[in-house]
């Protein structure tokens, strides 16, 4: 891990200290494998929260944190993780060890899991007011730290006489949401990445080809462009399968004619990126696709443009729904703007960032607005249009008709940002790259 790294989630720990206070304990367990059938396992994933303040990439791990030293360690953190083991390791995987968490993660104090018990015991004799933890992924956990977790848990009917326990997961969402400059790095290196393949990919769309065989273009080009990881099953869905929004069969034949919506990215350093583009999959976009094609643009560009600070995330919402019911009307497609809906199906967007879905609040509170834009905050713009084949109430040549367009916006006191502009989405370009794919 670079310096800059460390410094980050040491930064992101100070952080989470002044937003529990005083008189206040985390206890954060990392993520543990799971299983995927019978003796093999999900390749691991570290929960993002945990991620998020240590960066530390194995299994079996947790956290404790609070403003004041915990014990007498000395220390106001402290990292318990597995043993060094040489049989593991060689089966496994190398493990960091507790010896070695000053060099590898900046977090001075750690210890081996067995010792968990014995530190969170602490947390009884203090003079605790609130208890942070995050409870719904505690209960999933598995291997070596499941028994500490469960004596924990055991135990909370007694910490719990005398504080407060409470889900880790909105406080770490509000500070998830605005992002600092490490973090729009390296969601703008996603973001780079995954532009950078899809350009490979995009080569590949003809009529004749799978669906599969450009998600394996794309997958392959996100490895070789430097992401570790998909940051969601890539969908690559042409004609009706657009229609299906979370579509990921991915197994069928690219017809000519037809519209192919590709919606994919790659992570970098667990950050994510997001991007959806919409091909004519002959390399021309007939008279009914262009009208949907460019009503989208509209909405996504106007949309874009009112990613500022102080604007509200729903009204933005509003006018993607206002521009495409006002096109769909013109169109003679929507008889009564009101069922519009009907047509767009799903929100403008959402926060992006360790999960591309970012674990964080939309919610309008006594306390907070978390509707309200700010500079930091990273969302995607996503507008689309979805015609299924069965939709006899639209004219038969817009049927079968799906098209979105989803970039990826820092929201930032100089306006918005797209990090994800270098992909092109006008249709005369698409056409024209794609006068190349014969
Ligand atoms: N790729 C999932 C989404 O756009 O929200
Ligand atoms: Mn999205
Ligand atoms: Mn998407």
């Amino acid at each position: 891990m670079d310096k800059e790294q460390k410094a980050f989630h040491k930064s992101r720990r100070e952080l989470l200290r002044k937003a529990i206070g005083k008189d206040a304990v985390a206890v954060i367990f990392g993520s543990t494998n799971f299983n995927k059938s019978f003796d093999g396992n999900f390749r691991f994933k570290q929960y993002k929260n945990f991620y998020y303040l240590t960066g530390f990439e194995e299994p079996n791990a947790a956290l404790i944190l609070s403003d004041k030293e915990i014990g007498k360690t000395g220390s106001n953190e402290l990292l318990f993780v597995q043993k060094k083991d040489k049989i593991f390791e060689t089966w496994d995987g190398r493990r960091m060890g507790f010896e070695n968490s000053g060099k590898a993660l900046g977090i001075k104090r750690a210890f081996e899991n067995s010792e968990l018990q014995k530190y969170m015991n602490l947390a009884k004799n203090r003079n605790l007011r609130r208890i942070y933890v995050n409870i719904s992924e505690l209960i999933k956990l598995t291997g070596e730290v499941r028994q500490y977790a469960s004596q924990f848990l055991d135990s909370l009917n007694r910490l719990a006489a005398n504080a407060e326990l409470i889900d880790i997961g909105y406080i770490m969402g509000k500070l998830r949401a605005v992002k600092t400059k490490y973090e729009m790095k390296m969601i703008g290196k996603a973001s780079d990445i995954s532009v950078k393949a899809y350009y490979e990919a995009i080569k590949s769309i003809m009529p004749g080809k799978y669906e599969y065989e450009i998600q394996a273009a794309l997958e392959y080009n996100y490895k070789i462009f430097g992401s570790e990881d998909n940051a969601y099953y890539p969908i690559v869905a042409s004609g009706e399968n657009g229609c299906i929004l979370h579509y990921e069969d991915n197994n069928c034949v690219l017809k000519n004619g037809e519209l192919l919506t590709i919606d994919s990215a790659g992570e970098h350093r667990y950050y994510c990126s997001d991007i959806t583009r919409t091909f004519p999959i002959g390399g021309r976009f007939t008279k009914e696709q262009r009208i949907i094609y460019d009503l989208v643009l509209k909405a996504n560009k106007e949309c874009i443009r009112m990613c500022r600070p102080g604007a509200s995330f729903k009204k933005i919402g509003e006018v993607s729904d206002y521009i495409i019911a006002d096109g769909l009307k013109k169109a003679g497609i929507l008889k009564d703007k009101k069922d519009v809906k009907k047509f767009t199906l799903h929100g403008i967007g959402h926060h992006i960032g360790l999960d591309t879905h970012d674990a964080v609040s939309y919610t309008i509170t006594r306390e907070d607005n978390n509707d309200r834009l700010k500079p930091g905050n990273v969302l995607t713009i996503e507008p689309g249009i979805y015609i299924p084949g069965d939709m006899t109430s639209v004219p038969k040549k817009f049927r079968g008709t799906a098209v979105r367009i989803e970039d990826v916006i820092a929201v930032t006191g100089k306006g918005p940002v797209n990090l994800t502009s270098h992909m092109i989405k006008e249709p005369d370009d698409i056409e024209a790259f794609m006068s190349g794919n014969a």
